[in-house]
């Protein structure tokens, strides 16, 4: 399993803080059966200082656990129009952007132009924490953005408004990619829960592909599957999407 959003890199950003609390990870990373993480530290942090020392160890350390590291970036909206020289996932054509907010269209539908003339393909990271409507997903998705949800979404650690939207992304065919956006401590990858969570709902082919498929492909520099559940829920799973859901946007 390929797991393309995660703070493994110590003393970067705000996920690992130490090389310690990142040999955990590899060890929960193994647990859930990664055998490759994306490491994206936030463009806001100060993600190039340590690396010359950190990168050697840390990979070492990873293939211990028969772990690949490779290197990405996780782009803050905000910081895209200031930087020049842009870092992808696993030196693939895909760049992994966070939208703190959901932003004007206009202005994405220039910057999402200006990266794609460049060359570059847009993956949204964790749009399901930022945006509450889903007609502005669909438009994002339409100015050529794939999108990234996070495990914990699913698992509900986000509380009722991300695991809502997740689940109507999942449901509409608009979730492309479950990431981990591990970053230590008690925010570990939890892939493997979310794996047999989503089986229960959309079936096991449709989770492949999310998690092991599309990233695959991502390395390839080739656009994502589109995914839709295959079956209803289980009947344990429909009793929690119900729980967190208004009936008027999910009738499992
Ligand atoms: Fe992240």
């Amino acid at each position: 399993m390929i797991d393309i959003h995660c703070h493994i890199i110590p003393g970067v950003d705000d996920g690992a803080k130490d090389l310690a609390m990142a040999e955990k990870m590899l060890a929960a990373a193994a647990a859930d059966a990664i055998d490759t993480i994306i490491c994206t530290p936030h463009s806001s942090g100060n993600p190039e200082q340590p690396r010359s020392e950190i990168i050697p160890q840390l990979q070492q350390s990873a293939a211990s656990w028969n772990i690949t590291l490779l290197e990405g970036m996780e782009y803050s909206y905000q910081h895209l129009s200031r930087t020049t020289a842009l870092k992808t996932l696993g030196n693939s054509s895909f760049l992994l952007i966070d939208f703190h907010r959901a932003p004007p269209l206009e202005a994405v539908n220039g910057i999402f132009f200006a990266l794609a003339r460049r060359g570059f393909q847009i993956i949204v990271a964790h749009p399901e924490r930022s945006f509450r409507d889903l007609s502005d997903i669909e438009k994002l998705h339409h100015a050529g953005a794939y999108f990234q949800l996070s495990a914990d979404s699913f698992l509900g650690e986000w509380g009722r408004q991300p695991l809502n939207m997740a689940m109507r992304m999942f449901k509409h065919g608009l979730c492309h990619y479950i990431a981990s956006d591990a970053h230590g401590g008690n925010k570990m990858f939890h892939l493997r829960e979310c794996r047999q969570l989503l089986s229960g709902y959309g079936g096991p082919n449709c989770i492949d592909t999310l998690m092991d498929e599309n990233p695959c492909r991502l390395l390839k520099n080739q656009p994502p599957l589109k995914v839709l559940p295959e079956k209803r829920p289980a009947t344990g799973f429909r009793r929690l999407i119900k729980f967190f859901a208004p009936r008027s946007e999910i009738r499992p």
